[in-house]
């Protein structure tokens, strides 16, 4: 295996590990998960999520890829061959598959609002709502579900991301992924800095920026802790086999705590910024708290938002922009663990491996886009097809694949793997891996086994 594609520079490779880790969850699902459980509260719980457990789970899974350079399952068959280990990375690659075939429908949805932000379709008829923000609001939220609820044209957009992400992946690890997220994830922070400048001018920015950063103590609750939990691994990318494959093209000189400290901590402070972009605009706008759950936030929201902005299609056109590159990236870090597992277990060529993971991708996104039109009546256990593969992933597969992928590197990897990996960027401090250690053999499984428990009752 030591013909194994490497990302080519420091730069690239943590670029490439960034995108994929900033993607919808940081842009969308965040503001709205501050939002729902208590503001500043949930931010610090957060925080301290990422910087306890994520950042010792991703080194969990960078030493899994970098020590084996295998994909998600051959990481366990190489360390543990004779067990069922491998089992773990085989639930990684089916939940990729599955959070795949919807994150696609929503870049797809993305795209088409970028367009219609450029052509000015978008704002077209909104000054003929009165200019009330309730008006403007219904005007978006009747585009939003006229458009989502067709057949045709979602199902083209998301048709197009699913070819751009098959011709990245299809270019490979250095001159596709690596090459891509070296370029987009600059103008994403690019992006999102003049975003904060502007936020931070509203009228009442002040009063939105004490919202997010003065925490509310009483409001720490186990409900706002399982959920901080699941935003981080989410957020991290943790939990399905994606850094254990990324970890398998990092070159052996590079340092992993240096590594997952910067990525970390580069995805926080995405997630930082898009509430000192979102927090301003809601006190300044008045908006209510409805309009931040889930879709509504970015379709619907923040297209009101602008329209009362000067430039509305310039601010707009930026927005689609950020929110297309960020899934983007990570959407082709969700393809790469299903085609790193066909390209070294079943040992096809990288092309023929993409062909493979993407064709069925087809038929899978097809049905998450037309959950919302005309299957939107087919429902199993109550949710559409779209909710279901969203809740099953976020809920309960990747908090199990967190978990098996702890207890594993924690306790059934051959006795020092953990250590020599980590070693060299450890130096002589013995004390950061005997914590980083007692973590991913502790407190971490015990954790993640509790917010799965109370996720299942
Ligand atoms: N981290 C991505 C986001 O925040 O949108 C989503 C994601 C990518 C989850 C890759 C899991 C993964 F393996």
């Amino acid at each position: 295996m030591s013909n194994k594609a490497k990302f080519s520079s420091k730069l690239g490779l943590v670029a490439a590990t960034v995108g994929s880790a900033v993607g919808l969850g940081n842009i969308w699902r965040f503001p709205a998960e501050v939002q729902s459980n208590g503001g500043a509260a949930f931010l610090l719980v957060y925080i301290l999520c990422v910087l306890v457990l994520g950042i010792p789970l991703m080194l969990a899974e960078f030493s899994l890829g970098r020590g084996t350079q295998a994909d998600a399952v051959g990481a366990f068959k190489v360390l543990s061959p004779k067990s069922k280990w491998w089992l773990t990375g085989a639930l990684g690659v089916l939940a990729s598959y599955m959070i795949l075939s919807f994150y696609t429908v929503v870049a797809g949805w993305t795209l088409d609002y970028l367009w219609q932000s450029i052509t000015g379709d978008l704002y077209a008829s909104s000054n003929g709502s009165g200019g009330a923000t309730s008006a403007m609001n219904l005007y978006f939220h009747h585009k939003m579900e006229q458009y989502v609820c067709t057949t045709w044209p979602p199902l083209i957009n998301t048709f197009i991301i699913i070819g751009i992400c098959i011709a990245v992946l299809m270019a490979g690890v250095q001159k596709g992924i690596e090459r891509m997220s070296t370029w987009l994830m600059p103008l994403l922070f690019v992006i999102l800095v003049v975003f904060c400048c502007e936020a931070l001018s509203f009228d009442k920015a002040g009063e939105g920026l004490s919202y997010f950063f003065t925490p509310d103590f009483s409001k720490i609750t186990p409900s706002v802790i399982v959920n901080a939990l699941g935003q981080a691994f989410f957020s991290l990318s943790l939990g399905m086999g994606c850094l254990i494959t990324y970890g398998s093209y990092f070159p052996r000189s590079t340092k992993l705590m240096k590594t997952a400290v910067t990525v970390s901590m580069l995805d926080m402070l995405v997630a930082v910024m898009m509430g000192v972009i979102i927090f301003p605009a809601v006190f300044s706008f008045g908006l209510s708290d409805a309009e931040l759950r889930g879709t509504t936030l970015v379709f619907v929201t923040l297209p009101e938002v602008f329209s009362m902005m000067p430039a509305t299609g310039l601010w707009s056109v930026l927005f689609f922009t950020l929110l297309l590159v960020a899934a983007l990236t990570s959407a082709i870090s969700i393809g790469e663990v299903s085609i790193a597992f066909v390209q070294d277990r079943f040992g096809k060529s990288r092309r023929m491996a993409t062909l493979i993971v993407t064709l069925p991708l087809f038929a899978l996104s097809t049905l998450c886009s037309l959950s919302f039109g005309v299957l939107s009546d087919f429902k199993i256990a109550g949710l559409t097809i779209f909710n279901l593969l969203d809740t099953v992933t976020s809920n309960y597969m990747l908090p199990t694949g967190a978990l098996l992928i702890c207890i594993f590197t924690g306790w059934f990897a051959p006795k020092g793997f953990f250590r020599k990996e980590l070693t060299p960027s450890l130096g002589r401090d013995r004390r950061i891996y005997w914590a980083v250690e007692f973590i991913v053999r502790w407190i971490a499984p015990v954790l993640i086994l509790i917010v799965l428990l109370s996720s299942i009752i």
